[in-house]
């Protein structure tokens, strides 16, 4: 009994991970190719500087989402090679949906973060962490209904809400180490 709920757990986590991956690669890729011109343009609403801010740029959206379909595909390609038939089967359309959903959150969230005069990469809690999943289910609820009542469990979402802070932890702290982020969140 013991066992069989440990392994149901680490089961679910497992599947988890593997349905986000396509949304956190993206997530992480868009720092290392950040930079250059931003997606607003510099420019600014008539009662406050910035629509989105520096931290948005076209190389980090599309470098990430490019990053993040890549991962994708890597991921088919196991599954394939390797029959891991009780892993979700990610297709062409999750893989893209996910990584696309990923930083079009990131933006949104950006948007509203500066409304509220938050000032590029201040702190946001909550929004800065959970901003990619809202993106990346919402936009793969609309082009994959289907894929995603089936492979998106209550628990599975669950998993998502817990691996979510962790690896964005992990991988800002990594990021700022190696010298590509500005800040350790
Ligand atoms: N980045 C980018 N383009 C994106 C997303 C991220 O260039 N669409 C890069 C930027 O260099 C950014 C870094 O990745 O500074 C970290 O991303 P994030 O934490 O999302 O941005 P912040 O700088 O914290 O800005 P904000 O306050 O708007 O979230
Ligand atoms: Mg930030």
């Amino acid at each position: 009994m013991i066992i069989e709920t440990i392994f149901a757990i680490l089961m679910t986590f497992t599947v988890a991970l593997w349905i986000m991956v396509p949304a956190y690669t993206a997530n992480a890729g868009a720092v290392p190719f950040g930079g250059g011109t931003p997606i607003d343009f510099g420019k600014c609403t008539k009662n406050g500087c910035r629509y989105l801010g520096d931290g948005k740029t076209w190389h980090g959206i599309i470098g990430g989402i490019v990053v993040g379909i890549l991962f994708g595909l890597l991921q088919m390609f196991f599954v394939q090679t390797f029959h891991w038939d009780w892993l979700p089967q990610h297709t062409i359309i999750t893989i893209t949906t996910l990584a696309t959903g990923a930083l079009l959150g990131d933006v949104v969230k950006s948007f509203f973060k500066r409304r509220a005069g938050r000032e590029r990469g201040e702190k946001w809690p909550i929004a800065d962490i959970y901003d990619l999943v809202v993106g990346s289910l919402a936009i793969l609820a609309i082009f994959a209904w289907q894929w995603m009542t089936t492979n998106v469990t209550i628990w599975i979402f669950v998993a998502i809400l817990i691996w979510t802070p962790l690896l964005h932890r992990g991988a800002n702290i990594i990021g700022y180490l190696i010298g590509i982020k500005q800040v350790p969140w």
